[in-house]
């Protein structure tokens, strides 16, 4: 079972999130999203739970796998959160050799 934390509640984030719920090996842990009630709509309707930070995220050792669909005008913001974990960049530096 692959085990994914959402990023973004928003249109694209709600497609990833019914891909990985009608998927039979992959599971819903967490949405992470600035808008709170958005993040609380997808989380519930598919059994996940709302991360009230990024740092939820990383510091969980029950995800595999973040898709990011964040909007905003920082689009590198994602990757300025990862350096704060140890943990997901030793795993980010695994995945990219
Ligand atoms: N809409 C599409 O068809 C599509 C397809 C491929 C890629 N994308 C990309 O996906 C991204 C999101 O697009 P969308 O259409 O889903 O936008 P959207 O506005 O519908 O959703 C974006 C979500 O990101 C959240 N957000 C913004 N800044 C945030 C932050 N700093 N921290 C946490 N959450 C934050 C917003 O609250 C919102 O819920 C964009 O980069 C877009 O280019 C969109």
């Amino acid at each position: 079972m692959t085990k994914f934390a959402l990023f973004g509640a928003g249109f694209i984030g709600k497609v990833h999130a019914n891909n990985i719920a009608a998927h039979p090996r992959a599971t819903l842990q967490y949405v992470y999203d600035i808008n709170t009630e958005a993040a609380q709509q997808v989380a519930s309707r598919l059994g996940a739970h709302v991360a009230s930070t990024p740092e939820e995220i990383w510091a969980a050792d029950d995800v595999d796998c973040i898709p990011i669909g964040l909007g905003g005008s920082n689009p590198a913001l994602p990757w300025r959160w990862i350096p704060s974990s140890p943990r997901l960049r030793a795993r980010t530096s695994r995945t990219h050799r």
